[in-house]
């Protein structure tokens, strides 16, 4: 347990954490969403900031409360939540927690879309921005260390294994979000921490505990330790 000198290891540095699902509009009134909470990003930028990290939280919309001691910027859309980040820079730290939605409607409607149009609607879809490999490719001011979660029903850790080369973070926190893990929107995670070494299976825990542990491998990260 943190003592006396160790007890905020991340002073002095600054973090930005994404969290939360993304809504995209399909008209005034309708969005895609997803099914994230927001749970484990939240817990992260409030174990940071207990860390005594200055964090800014970008988060999608969630039903939890702003977390205590932390600049919170509330977003909708995927391309808000990246502007937030880019904003936000520069960090020391930014870890990308947020279930972003992976498309956005392209020329969504400016009216609400009605039954009566004479034919049933059908929703072209275009990419969202990658916020992740963004803030890993932003040159000079590319923080120091990024973190990313992979989100897979399958193939857990070649795809997350993939997906850390791909984005060009530093470290993954691959988890199993198939149906019946509970992972999507509960209360627990099962963590594969994945990094240039290779990779380290985390027990069972609760999103508050995997904020804990992560925090404590940024600090020692930063300390020049290893955990
Ligand atoms: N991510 C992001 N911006 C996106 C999509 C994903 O920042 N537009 C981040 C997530 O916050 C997470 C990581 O990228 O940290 C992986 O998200 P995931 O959905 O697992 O990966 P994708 O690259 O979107 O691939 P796929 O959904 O097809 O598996
Ligand atoms: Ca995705």
């Amino acid at each position: 347990a943190a003592t006396g000198a160790q007890a905020k290891p991340l002073a002095g540095r600054s973090a930005i954490v994404t969290s939360g699902p993304t809504h995209e509009p399909i008209d005034p009134v309708r969005y895609i969403a997803n099914r994230s909470s927001g749970r484990q990003g939240h817990a992260i930028a409030e174990a940071l900031a207990q860390a005594g990290a200055a964090v800014t939280l970008v988060s999608g919309p969630t039903r939890l409360a702003d977390p205590a001691g932390v600049e919170t910027v509330h977003v909708e859309t995927a391309q808000q939540m990246l502007d937030a980040c880019l904003t936000a820079l520069p960090a020391d730290i930014a870890v990308c927690a947020a279930a972003v939605a992976d498309w956005r409607v392209s020329g969504k409607a400016d009216q609400k879309l009605k039954k009566d149009s004479g034919s049933l609607p059908s929703l072209a879809l275009t990419e969202n921005p990658d916020i992740l490999a963004t803030l890993s490719k932003t040159g000079s001011t590319r923080p120091a260390l990024v973190v990313g979660f992979a989100a897979e029903t399958e193939a857990v850790l070649e795809h997350a294994m993939a997906k850390r080369k791909r984005k060009g973070c530093d470290w993954i926190l691959a988890n199993d979000v198939s149906e019946g893990t509970g992972t999507f929107g509960g209360d627990r995670n099962r963590i594969h921490f994945i990094d240039e070494n290779g990779h380290q299976d985390w027990p069972d825990s609760t999103k508050v505990e995997v904020a804990t542990t992560l925090t404590e491998k940024i600090a020692a990260h930063f300390a020049g330790t290893t955990t």
